[in-house]
């Protein structure tokens, strides 16, 4: 029977993401788990009410979690998986299992804004530090680490400017102070960059982006790389009272059936529309990791098997009534934030940049596309109606 007793570690990731998780007898015949409404759960014995291994209450997860966790363990590897709520509280669920009072966080300048928010709001309530820095520091952060540091926070490529962390060399610095390492790896979904093989400790999904795919579910996962980080994790998660809805779940799950070939096309389509972008005279750069442009491009050849549909461009425009008069007259592109859904998105990001560590110099207005399932003609020739307000 199609998934039973299979070593799926040993079968390409297409195979993986339509096999993981699927338990056929356990599902009364169904390819797909059920979705258990549950929050009691009716424990006949007394002997299992407390101290006992078995499972006692439903907000640990029930069989969609579960497939749900098997298949993200399935993509990106590593020992546990713990789902949370959405993508940010996925980020703040690692942060909170290595953060303690008095003690410093080392946190990529370029992570997503509600992280930055989450160190500087509560963690530093809590008497955390977080000392930013530089998304490209590499091996230098060896100098930075000291009996203080308690977890490093890097996301790569870092939200709305795409810088790549030298995320190996981060890694090898931290492991040899003992200290743990976060990745934010939504941009890969987990496909294309594989944390655990780069020494990090615990990778972050916003499952909301590819996973769900479809712009209709919220959900986060922390993937951790041995058992001793991921029992930290759960830990947390229980602590927090953390949950993951089973509808939701069993979104994300459905989605995950197809990602590998939606985000192979949106790659595909991304590429072409930047590529068409390069070659405008309103478009002052690309900012996008697989374009030879980019300037941590060969970090991304050397860390990376594919790209994402996500990527900036930068205009020589500053005149924002023009942007806004492209942005308002497209057709195919929304404005609205998230990503990774088969509708392609457009926003103006220079609103959304926060530094303190580095000083983001590069002029002009900053634009991040999320390419869909559209075809990348059709949205070539919406931007190229649209920059027609430029003139
Ligand atoms: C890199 C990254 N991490 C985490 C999140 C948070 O995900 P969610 O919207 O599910 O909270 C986002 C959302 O945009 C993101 O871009």
């Amino acid at each position: 029977m199609a998934g039973k007793n299979l070593d799926l570690s040993k079968l390409n990731v297409e195979t993986r993401l339509a096999l993981a998780g699927r338990d056929t007898e356990r599902f009364e015949g169904a390819v797909n788990p059920a979705i258990h409404r549950a929050t009691t759960l009716v424990i006949p014995d007394t002997d299992d009410l407390y101290d006992t291994p078995k499972k006692t209450y439903a907000l640990e997860g029930m069989a969609v979690q579960n497939a749900l966790k098997d298949a993200l363990l399935a993509v990106e590897g590593g020992a546990a998986c713990a789902l949370a709520p959405s993508g940010l509280a996925a980020c703040t669920l690692a942060l909170l299992a290595v953060a303690r009072a008095g003690g410093e966080l080392i946190v990529s300048d370029s992570v997503y804004g509600p992280t930055r928010r989450f160190c500087n709001t509560v963690l530093h309530r809590l008497g955390v530090r977080t000392h930013y820095v530089d998304p490209r520091i590499g091996a230098d952060i060896a100098g930075l680490i000291n009996q203080d540091t308690c977890g490093v926070f890097l996301e790569t490529p870092g939200s709305i400017t795409f810088e790549l962390q030298d995320v190996p060399a981060i890694a090898a610095a931290a492991k040899a102070r003992g200290v743990p390492v976060i990745v934010d790896n939504t941009w890969s979904a987990g496909l294309y960059f594989k944390p655990f093989a780069h020494g990090v400790d615990m990778s972050v999904q916003a499952l909301t982006k590819y996973q769900a795919g479809h712009a209709d579910a919220f959900m986060g996962a922390v993937l951790s790389a041995d058992a001793a980080m991921g029992a930290r994790v759960q830990a947390t998660y229980k602590q927090l009272g953390l949950g993951a809805s089973p509808d939701d779940a069993y979104l994300v799950l459905r989605g995950m059936r197809s990602l590998s070939v939606r985000l192979e096309r949106q790659a595909a389509s991304a590429l072409k529309v930047a590529a068409w972008l390069e070659t405008r005279p309103e478009v002052a750069a690309v900012i996008h990791p697989a374009l030879p442009s980019h300037p941590d491009h060969a970090l991304w050849k050397r860390d990376f098997t594919g790209a994402a549909g996500v990527f900036g461009v930068r205009l020589h425009t500053t005149d924002a009534g023009r942007v806004k008069a492209v942005l308002e007259s497209l057709k195919l592109f929304s404005m609205g934030f998230s990503w990774g859904g088969y509708e392609s998105l457009i926003i103006p990001t220079n609103d959304n940049i926060t530094r303190t560590a580095t000083h983001w110099a590069e002029s002009g207005s900053l634009l991040r596309l999320s390419i869909g399932l559209e075809h990348p003609d059709d949205l070539i020739a919406d931007l190229d109606a649209g920059f027609a307000h430029l003139a």
